[in-house]
């Protein structure tokens, strides 16, 4: 069956649009209405007059899109599509944790289950959660969930010392500074480009640190001709469309592939996306309270971010 074509056929018949994460395999970013990065992809959602949304990436991205769209159909290709830093952080050991910080502030990662984000005062995702914390005072206590790599990152640039719980991704997690020099001393030419979700030493060693889309533009824009990529493996898809002339080179996971697959992100295929989009399942549902509570910090983070001048 040619997947592409019926799902073309379904999408307008259906009024649904697709939603795709960098993360995803190129041939679902093609077909994809909008492809983009957490950011991007929540004030997409918060933006849709679609009667149906198809998301392609991994749960909590389609329970935001759910919370943000409660009235609309949001269905995932394949709901066993989770997330290790989202699982990383269980509600009931969080709820015990914050008792401890009363009177901190809880800026919570989009990466993280809408029960977590009931429990958040604000979201935030790579691609503003420098400025969304820089938006506080200087003095606010804050705790900072569930990426321990990225809110190490957050206090090193801004000299804050917020709480982190222990969680990582991991897929960005596993990526070794060891591994990184060895190509650098074959690339000495190359420019090193990492997501903030990487340990602390990969993060030392880089040229440029960003969220999925910072990380594409950056090579857009940059004069460098050989890149080295500390993220996953996906973002080479449109890297590599937008600049046809350079050269990109994935950090691997390990020593067996020159790939670094997020195995969650993976889990989507054409096929499963055309059955989700014919089906209508597994569409995501949560309890009306569930919604109401983990809206409120989620649009905070969208409002503040078109005052910050981050979206528009
Ligand atoms: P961004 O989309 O914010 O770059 O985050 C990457 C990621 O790990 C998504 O799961
Ligand atoms: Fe989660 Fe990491 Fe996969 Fe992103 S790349 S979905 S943070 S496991």
């Amino acid at each position: 069956m040619d997947f592409k074509k019926q799902i073309i056929k379904l999408r307008a018949e259906k009024n649904a649009i697709i939603l795709a994460h960098y993360y995803q395999v190129p041939e679902i970013q093609d077909i994809a209405d909008f492809v983009g990065d957490s950011l991007g992809l929540a004030q997409q959602a918060s933006k849709a007059n679609a009667d149906m949304i198809v998301f392609a990436g991994v749960h909590f991205m389609a329970e935001t899109a759910k919370i943000l769209n409660p009235d609309k159909l949001v269905v995932l290709p394949d709901l066993e599509a989770g997330c290790s830093l989202a699982d990383s952080c269980p509600p009931d050991r969080f709820r015990d944790f914050l008792k401890l910080y009363s009177d901190h502030t809880v800026i919570s990662y989009i990466n993280c289950s809408a029960a977590i984000k009931t429990m958040s005062d604000i979201i935030c995702t790579s691609g503003n959660a420098v400025q969304l914390v820089e938006s506080f005072p200087k003095d606010q206590k804050i705790v900072f969930a569930p990426d321990k790599n990225l809110g190490a990152y957050i206090n090193n640039i801004t000299g804050r010392n917020m709480v982190l719980w222990d969680g990582t991704c991991e897929v960005h997690d596993i990526l070794s500074s060891e591994a990184i020099i060895k190509l650098k001393s074959y690339n000495p030419d190359a420019l090193l480009i990492a997501h903030p979700e990487c340990k602390a030493q990969v993060l030392a060693l880089a040229d440029f640190i960003g969220s999925t889309t910072a990380l594409l533009n950056f090579t857009k824009a940059s004069n460098a001709k050989k890149f080295i990529v500390a993220t996953e493996t996906g973002i080479l898809h449109q890297m590599k469309r937008t600049s046809p002339d350079k050269i990109f080179m994935i950090v691997p996971s390990d020593e067996t592939c020159n790939c670094n697959d997020c195995p969650y992100m993976k889990l989507n295929t054409l096929e499963k996306l055309y059955l989700a989009l014919k089906n209508e399942k597994p569409s995501i549902e949560l309890p009306q309270d569930v919604i109401l509570k983990a809206k409120k910090p989620i649009l905070k983070m969208l409002e503040l971010s078109v005052q910050l001048g981050l979206i528009k």
